[in-house]
């Protein structure tokens, strides 16, 4: 049974559309058994934490069995626990004693291809004949090369030549990642089974992995190249299908038949993020996937013109009774704090950001650490574990950058683990840690968490309706958040310079946070001066 909060009582407050959900990787969250690499029993262990920053909801990346060559994005045993992690009992405790303090508990969902030791991997691999041939993409070769000019995520071609039946198998991300073949009904049941049996123990949904790129074109027709250059390509065949569409309709009706579920899609789409596509999955809010990542954020520079369009095209695009979500960092796209070099004023800017991120209208979704403002690390050639950047390196350094341990303490590893690191824990964590954070009124830490108490307080900041009044083009964003009779205003500058806000008159409010100003003071907001890197939320008479 879940504990409620008094403002979890409200009949109209829905988790997933007005909570904030906490994204945890979780080998690098928190060690309990001294290897290295960060377990159940440890994400158990924090738990305390997880309820002082008032979350609603954790997420958890794969924790399934898996060899692990793409860190349990390539899993070979949906209802098994990689031992790294620890067993199917620990991952019920974590649920039971997450349940009992009110938080929920989604699981990632890998949809697009198993891993190449996945057993249906190997019976379809075994002969041309085998009943699971089918069950992943196999084609016969070109003049002795690969079936069509399909690329792979992680670059070169989506197709692999397997010797033993001498035809190709597509794989969308690394080789050891076949895909499944989504319009085999065997395979489609097969794997709904699965996600059954999560929700049957209880889960309370899932995070939907690369979501848009599950079914492929049925011709299996060129991707047409960008600017005549094969390296570039429009991925029209291979993502967004009609099909893929469809058949999140069909998880809606999985999911909707265990009350309280949620499922939430990754739409991969790289860069820019295109919002039109992420909204698609959303049926009309009732007949897609309850929320799809859409990353424009993440891929828009720091500038309050380019995160207000982000916005509101985002905001524009979302069907009628669908519902945004915002992320800001995750395990791919790295951390939002310095993702692009010469970033300067990153405390500032943090501040600013978590503003944002918490106040604008749509489910915030929190990476592991950001609320302590951790940094991308700079890691050396043979620290480095993600495939991708063995590949590419120097050119492209891999993930892992984004994936470092979790920084609790100042002490050697960060009070992660007491044995080595599987990544090494980023240097700045004796200046930048939870301990240090906690008992620091004024630390980002902090921020968050009065960020996110505010939302409990004001009804209006979660799921009241948003008024933009300034778009960004004097480098402020401004927005009224309204319920009823409540209305917030909140006023963001991302500009290091004082600026003046132009805003009505009439409007005067008193102070809930703000990185500026003292809680409680009143304001009049005619022509009022702004601080460089201001943030601040307002109560106001505005109706
Ligand atoms: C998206 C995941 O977030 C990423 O980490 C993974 O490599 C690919 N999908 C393939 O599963």
């Amino acid at each position: 049974m879940l504990k409620h909060a008094s403002y979890k009582n409200d009949p109209d407050w829905v988790w997933w559309k007005h909570g904030v959900i906490y994204h945890i990787y979780p080998r690098s969250f928190s060690d309990s058994d001294g290897d290295g690499i960060g377990d159940l029993r440890g994400i158990l262990g924090r738990l305390d934490y997880l309820i002082s920053l008032g979350i609603d909801a954790i997420w958890l990346s794969p924790v399934y069995t898996s060899p692990n060559f793409d860190f349990g994005y390539d899993v070979s045993d949906y209802r098994g626990i990689n031992p790294e992690y620890g067993t199917m009992e620990d991952l019920r405790d974590l649920l039971t004693a997450c349940h009992a303090a009110g938080i929920r508990l989604i699981m990632d969902m890998i949809l697009n291809h198993t891993s190449s030791q996945h057993p249906w991997f190997l019976e379809s691999r075994s002969s041309r004949d085998n009943p699971r041939r089918d069950w992943y993409i196999w084609k016969d070769g070109r003049k002795g090369r690969a079936p069509n000019n399909w690329k792979s995520t992680m670059g070169g071609s989506a197709w692999e030549f397997d010797p033993v039946t001498g035809q190709y198998y597509m794989h969308s991300f690394f080789r050891e990642q076949p895909d499944l073949n989504w319009r085999n009904q065997e395979m489609a049941e097969a794997l709904f089974r699965e996600m059954k049996f999560w929700l049957d123990l209880g889960v309370d949904g899932f995070r939907l992995d690369a979501i848009n790129l599950i079914v492929k074109d049925k011709k299996f027709r060129n991707n047409p190249l960008l600017w005549g250059i094969p390296f570039f390509q429009k991925h029209l065949y291979v993502r967004n299908r009609p099909k893929s569409i469809k058949i999140a309709g069909k998880l809606r009706e999985l999911i909707d038949r265990y009350p309280g579920r949620v499922a939430i899609g990754e739409v991969f789409v790289l860069p820019p993020g295109e919002p039109s596509n992420a909204a698609r999955y959303l049926g009309e809010g009732e007949n897609g996937i309850h929320l799809a990542f859409d990353f424009s954020l993440i891929f828009s520079r720091w500038s309050a013109r380019a995160y207000y369009r982000a916005i509101s095209d985002w905001y524009f695009r979302i069907p009628g009774q669908g519902w945004p979500c915002t992320v800001l960092s995750n395990h791919d796209l790295f951390r939002h704090t310095n993702r692009f070099p010469f970033s300067r004023r990153i405390e500032e800017k943090s501040r600013v950001a978590a503003f944002l991120l918490l106040t604008i209208r749509g489910t915030p979704f929190i990476y592991y650490g950001d609320e302590i403002g951790m940094r991308n690390a700079r890691l050396e050639r043979d620290q480095i574990r993600d495939p991708l950047g063995k590949k590419y390196w120097p050119l492209f350094k891999g993930r892992d950058k984004a994936r470092t341990p979790m920084q609790w303490t100042s002490e050697e590893n960060a009070g992660f683990t007491p044995g080595i690191p599987w990544l090494p824990v980023n240097r700045d964590h004796d200046e930048r840690n939870v301990k240090s954070q906690d008992k620091d009124p004024g630390s980002l830490l902090n921020v968050y968490r009065s960020l996110i108490r505010l939302r409990q307080r004001y009804p209006a900041l979660a799921r009241g309706r948003w008024l933009p009044l300034l778009n960004g083009r004097e480098g402020i964003i401004a927005f009224i958040r309204g319920r009823g009779e409540e209305s917030l205003l909140v006023i963001l500058n991302f500009s290091g310079r004082s600026r003046v806000a132009k805003l009505q008159e009439h409007i005067h409010g008193s102070v809930l946070l703000s990185t500026h100003r003292r809680e409680g003071d009143t304001v009049y907001m005619q022509d009022m001066k702004i601080h460089p890197f201001e943030a601040t939320v307002y109560l106001t008479n505005w109706d």
